[in-house]
Parts: structure tokens; sequence; C-alpha cells
């Protein structure tokens, strides 16, 4: 048997520490990736492994019906950076995103939800529904019924797109797959003015940009509160896990998950929050930005450490210079190199990657003049 190809990276890994992996010819290299955003405590933390492997002695499975410390100590640490009334634990991204759209769709009573173009939500059928991209959507129709989008970024499509019949608008604050690109100050500003107005419920979809934009959700940099957040991705530092944050209750049994809430996630998620609020990582993110310049480069966007280098030309061909350079990382969409790299970056880390992007850059500038 063989692993169903569906991505076109092929490069072996064998370990990891810190920031660094290698490759099984015992190649380094800096892993600006970091599992898509994932590794913010980087590859193998000490503390964090020690945590995971007490807690493989102590308690890995209990199912998602019992409370236990863990459990316990997640809410603690959740509750010290967010004021939601409660956290719903399941074990990714695209889980978290459907739970928030199936709670929406229950508290309203409304079907409507509103996506912006460009947008990207997961891969499961309600995900999918919100995600805009025809690449990801075609051949797996029909979506869900309901869902429409908007222009991202486009104050007076937001002001008309959402009616009294719209159950939620769902938002990344800087879209990740789309290319890096943050919603503008008056775009949010609005969508959480007209939500408002019109009994409309606002879904942040924080996975990717949860955690490494100098706060613990991007959405705090607009001073705007959303009604429902889905995060996942580096919450657990790796342990796959997700959580949508509410503020209503939603009935018994209506819906769940048999992994959610497991100790073993619970316990990396208060461990990887505890460590990040010690060590203020969240907050050094925001210094530790780099803007790569260069011919082809026509902007740097995002904000600390989720970045995106918008190039005038196909980005994979640099993806692949800079792997064997010794730097992984990957593409948003077609001309964007993106940056996702662990939240225990150095500085002197962070200059390294902008020197050998533009030095690449240049060579490929130099190469065809
Ligand atoms: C904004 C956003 N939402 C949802 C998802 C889906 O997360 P997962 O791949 O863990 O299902 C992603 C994944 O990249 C994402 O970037």
């Amino acid at each position: 048997m063989r692993e169903l190809n569906l991505y076109r990276r092929r490069l072996r890994i064998v370990r990891g520490k810190g920031v660094y992996i290698w490759d099984d010819e015992g190649r380094r290299y800096l892993d600006a990736i970091a599992g898509i955003g994932v590794a913010v405590l980087g590859h193998t933390h000490e503390e964090f492994s020690s945590a995971m492997r007490e807690q493989m002695d102590k308690l890995v499975v209990a199912g998602p019906m019992f409370n236990h410390e863990e459990k316990d100590q997640a809410i603690e640490e959740l509750s010290r950076f967010s004021k939601f009334e409660h956290v719903y634990f399941c074990n990714s991204g695209t889980e978290a995103v459907e739970a928030a759209l199936k709670f929406a769709r229950l508290e309203t009573g409304k079907k409507e939800v509103v996506a912006m173009t460009g947008a990207f939500h997961g891969r499961t059928f309600g995900s999918l529904s919100a995600t805009w991209r025809r690449r990801y959507r075609e051949g797996f129709e029909p979506l869900v019924p309901g869902f429409r989008h908007i222009p991202f970024n486009d104050v007076e499509a937001a002001k008309e797109g959402i009616t009294g019949e719209t159950a939620a608008v769902i938002l990344e604050p800087i879209q990740g797959e789309g290319g890096v690109i943050p919603a503008r100050e008056e775009f949010v500003r609005t969508l959480r003015d007209v939500t408002e107005d019109k009994g409309v419920l606002l879904i942040a979809d924080e996975v990717q940009s949860g955690l490494r934009t100098g706060k613990f959700m991007a959405l705090e940099h607009y001073g705007v509160q959303a009604d429902i957040v889905a995060m996942g991705k580096g919450i657990a530092n790796g342990v796959p896990i997700g959580l949508t944050l509410l503020n209503f209750d939603v009935p018994r049994s209506k819906h769940g998950s048999t992994f959610g809430g497991n100790p073993l996630s619970c316990r990396a998620l208060a461990t990887t929050l505890r460590i990040l609020r010690r060590d203020g990582l969240m907050e050094k993110a925001l210094d530790k930005w780099i803007d790569v310049q260069g011919r082809d480069v026509i902007l740097t966007r995002g904000r600390g450490l989720m970045i995106g280098v918008l190039l005038r030309k196909d980005a994979w061909s640099y993806v692949l210079k800079l792997q064997q350079r010794g730097l992984l990382v990957n593409t948003a969409g077609r001309r964007v190199i993106r940056l996702l790299p662990p939240l225990i970056i150095t500085k002197e880390q962070m200059s390294w990657i902008k020197g050998l992007m533009e030095d690449v850059l240049q060579e490929d500038e130099e190469r065809r003049s």
C-alpha cells in the first residue's frame, strides 16, 4: 500500500529539533512551514515532550462525556485569553468550522451562510461549501445548500450581501490559503455592524491566524468581537485538535466527536498555551516580522509570524530552490510564498530567512538578465 498522493512535496523527514528538521540523507532545513503553522513551540520542545510522555503514562482516553483534570486545565488556559462562555473540543480545523456552522444554524434558526471570495475553511462538506477556490470544490458537488460568497474586503458588498435571512457570516481575519491577505479595518467593522444590525452571527475562522499575529486571535487587532470562533492548527503544538468558542448553549446530543476533548490533546493544549504565555511568544511574534524585498517582489503582507511574499511570478520554483538551500516554505495561491514558522524562532533566524530569500530571488533575476 502507498499513501494517496495528494501533495507534491516528497521530502522524507526523519527528525526535528527546535526550528530545524532533518531529512533521511542527513540534510538540515529551517522549517518555516512547521506542519502548516502547527509546531508553534518548534519540534520536540523538551517541556512539551515531557508533559506528553507523562500524560501517556497517566491517561490518554476518556470519552467526550467525561470530565477530567486535563480538560479543566485546557479550559482554564483558554479562559486567560478569551472570555467566551463555552468551548467545544474536536480534532481539526475543519471540524471546528463545521461545528461553528452547525451551531450558527441551530442558534438562529436560519440557513444562509455568507463567506468571502478567496476564503479557505477546510475540506469537509460544510467547510468546503464556505471555501472559495474552484479547484477545491470541483468534482464534489452538490455541496451544502445555503452558502454564498461576497467579495472579500468590499465594504459595499458587506452592506448589501448580508440580509435578515443570513444565519452567519464567516471570515478569516487574515486569509491564509487565499494568499495571506489581511482583512481591511473598515471591512471588518462594517461586517460587525451589519451582522449586529440584522441578527446575524459573525464567525471568525482563526484556524491559521490564531496565535501568530501578536495576539491570541487576529480579530483582536480590529477591536471587534466575533460570536463564534474556530481554532486549530498550532493550539496544541501538533497534537491534533480543533475547538469552537461560543457564547450560547447547544442542546445535548446535537453534536459531538469521539476524540473531542481527550486527555492527551487537552494536556497538549494547556501545556502549549502555558508555555506561549510564560515566554511571551505570541507578543514577540510581532517583532519577528520580515519584509522581503526584491525586483520580483510586489509586497510582503500578513502580520507577525504569518507572512506572505507576493511575487510577480509563479512562487513554486522558488519554494524548491529555497528547499535546496535549507529553508522550507510553501505557497499560498500561485504567486505567494508563505511563512508560518514556529513562534520560538529568533529574530536572527528570521533575518537569515530574509537574506536567503532575497539572495535566491536576486540570483534568479541575474540569470534572466
Ligand atoms: C483558515 C483555515 N480554516 C480551516 C482549515 C482547516 O483545518 P484542518 O486542515 O485542520 O482541517 C485551515 C487549514 O489550513 C485553515 O487555514
